[in-house]
């Protein structure tokens, strides 16, 4: 069925967005929504707030608020599942050896450097569609210095 999914790019690699962009359309999805923003720490532990206080919490906190990050909804046949096959596994290294193609291996650096996100139910998309466009505080201008 036609679905929608949840898909962001991170601060490792928003300089790459046409790049990442081409491979959304070459791969059959349409974007109904975009937007570029930032997190910070607070709504950082908010958006992932299934991993706070796990042990790579912190790393993932400061690496998601280090720079700007583009927040997309996809739609698709089958959407959540098509987007997670095509960014990979979530670490980089498991995504360059299993999943060559994928957007982790080409763009990803290491476990918390992985270039991309994508939600992993029905449930994850509206939570944090619903978060991204509508309820996220921390909107504020650029920083482009
Ligand atoms: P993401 O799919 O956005 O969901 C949680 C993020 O935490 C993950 O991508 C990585 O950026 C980061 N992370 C760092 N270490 C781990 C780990 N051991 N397991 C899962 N996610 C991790």
């Amino acid at each position: 069925d036609r679905q929608r999914t949840f898909a962001m790019i991170k601060p490792d690699a928003y300089t790459n967005i046409g790049k990442i962009i081409d491979a959304i359309y070459l791969n059959g999805f349409k974007i109904s929504k975009l937007k570029m923003s930032r997190f910070t720490p607070a709504t950082a532990g908010v958006f992932y707030g299934e991993h706070k206080g796990k042990p790579f919490f912190p790393n993932l906190q400061q690496f998601i608020t280090s720079d700007v990050v583009v927040g997309m909804e996809l739609v698709a046949e089958n959407a959540i599942d098509k987007w997670r096959q095509l960014i990979g596994p979530t670490n980089t290294a498991v995504a360059k050896t299993d999943a060559p193609d994928s957007l982790r291996a080409y763009f990803g650096t290491d476990g918390t450097k992985n270039a991309v996100h994508g939600s992993d139910s029905n449930g994850s998309v509206k939570k944090e569609t619903a978060f991204w466009f509508e309820g996220n505080p921390s909107d504020r201008p650029m920083k482009t210095t």
